[in-house]
């Protein structure tokens, strides 16, 4: 079986002469590194139509922040989403999503991610709401989130939300091209303990862009040069998920989807669409 060379994931198509590129990746997987499949790079007409699709998914973003206000139901940021996500010729991915019943995930203080908008959940001063938003167009994904303060917070909630995004920040200077996932998933880990917080391990950021959800798998926490090789033309998602308290998560058994804090404190996230290029990330929702 050894002999065989057939195990390869990066498989140069026959006919083709190999490229620099391909030697590179080639020897990187000769000496046992994880490699994408040559498949996930993504042609410039992809990265051309997942950038379109991220114009939309960040307008949207940008709408429910201009309209998000105490006393609103994320039923209507809902309506918000789908609205202009129609409306400019492009579709919620959430919708119908594995069976989810709503455009976009709407997630308040202890829920962690996949929160249902409902008619019946009412924003109040005080609160903290991601809002998580993935767009279709012509058959291309933007997958991003942000997180929302209703009013004000207390200081140490601001802090999760802030530092939460720092760890997004500080995971996209991790992200090298010929670096590895786990380097991105490394400094995350390390800021939020800094700060005291923990961070969410049952999920993770993926690959995007012609699927919701790809390779490769990017763990928010964990060891430098582990996971995946990052090859320049790969499209992937980095979304920590930061709790107050425990790291450790449930799923709420009446609706099959809300991620709450087994600890019931509160939790952040931020979320982005990034090329990667041979320089670094580029973000492909803002
Ligand atoms: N947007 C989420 C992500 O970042 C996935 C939501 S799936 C849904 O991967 F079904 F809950 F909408
Ligand atoms: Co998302
Ligand atoms: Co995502």
């Amino acid at each position: 079986m050894g002999m065989f060379n057939n195990r390869k994931r990066w498989r140069v198509p026959a006919g083709q002469e190999p490229t620099d590129l391909d030697r590179k990746v080639m020897a990187f997987e000769s000496r046992g590194a994880l490699v994408p499949k040559r498949s996930l790079i993504r042609t410039p007409e992809e990265i051309e139509g997942i950038r379109k699709s991220g114009v939309i998914n960040t307008a949207i973003l940008d709408l429910v922040g201009e309209k998000i206000h105490a006393g609103m139901s994320t039923l209507e940021i809902d309506e918000l989403v789908y609205n202009y996500t129609i409306e400019h010729g492009a579709t919620p991915a959430c919708l119908g999503y594995e069976g989810f019943p709503k455009s976009v995930c709407t997630s308040i203080n202890e829920v962690v991610c996949h929160g249902i908008p409902s008619a019946h959940e009412i924003l109040k001063e005080g609160d903290i709401i991601n809002v998580d938003c993935t767009t279709i167009l012509d058959g291309f994904y933007a997958d991003a989130s942000r997180m929302f303060v209703i009013g004000e917070t207390t200081p140490r909630k601001q802090q999760l939300v802030d530092v939460a995004k720092e760890c997004l920040e500080i995971g996209m200077k991790a992200a090298k091209p010929f670096g590895f996932v786990g380097d991105i998933g490394n400094a995350i880990e390390q800021h939020a303990h800094k700060n005291g917080f923990s961070v969410v391990r049952d999920l993770c950021g993926h690959g995007v862009g012609v699927k919701f959800h790809d390779d490769p798998e990017v763990l928010h926490y964990g060891r430098k040069g582990t996971g995946m090789l990052l090859v320049p033309g790969m499209v992937f998602t980095i979304e920590p998920m930061i709790n107050m308290g425990t790291w450790k998560v449930f799923i709420d058994s009446d609706d099959g989807w809300t991620v709450v804090t087994e600890d019931e404190l509160p939790s952040a996230q931020w979320e982005h669409t990034l090329l990667m290029t041979d320089h670094g990330v580029e973000i492909l929702t803002h």
